[in-house]
């Protein structure tokens, strides 16, 4: 359940919810956003959307800043949102707080 903390940052998650190497799924207003958490706590946010035909990258495997699309293994950087030359394209990045083991996504 998301909750509005102020008008830009939202409550998404504990940071004990997210598992390393493991896309969580969520929806704001109806974006679909996918989460993965680092090995070193740090937390990444993309837009759940494939920029090559629309795959959820929240289901796919999970490399360090990268993911790959379950649908065609497209290599996803996490915190560009680029896909990996030679595939060309891009998927939207969202900013994270974590403060106090809570996680918040900056919505603009
Ligand atoms: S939809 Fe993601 S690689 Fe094709």
């Amino acid at each position: 359940m998301t909750q509005v903390v102020n008008e830009q940052h939202i409550y998404v998650a504990d940071l004990n919810e997210l598992s390393v190497d493991i896309g969580k799924k969520l929806t704001i207003s109806s974006v679909e956003i996918a989460l993965f958490r680092q090995e070193n706590g740090e937390v990444l946010a993309v837009e759940n959307r494939c920029p090559h035909k629309g795959g959820v990258l929240s289901d796919g495997i999970v490399s360090g800043e990268h993911v790959f699309c379950p649908m065609h293994d497209w290599k996803i950087d996490l915190r560009k949102g680029e896909a990996v030359a030679p595939d060309v394209g891009c998927v939207k990045t969202y900013d994270v707080s974590i403060i106090e083991d809570k996680v918040y996504l900056l919505i603009s």
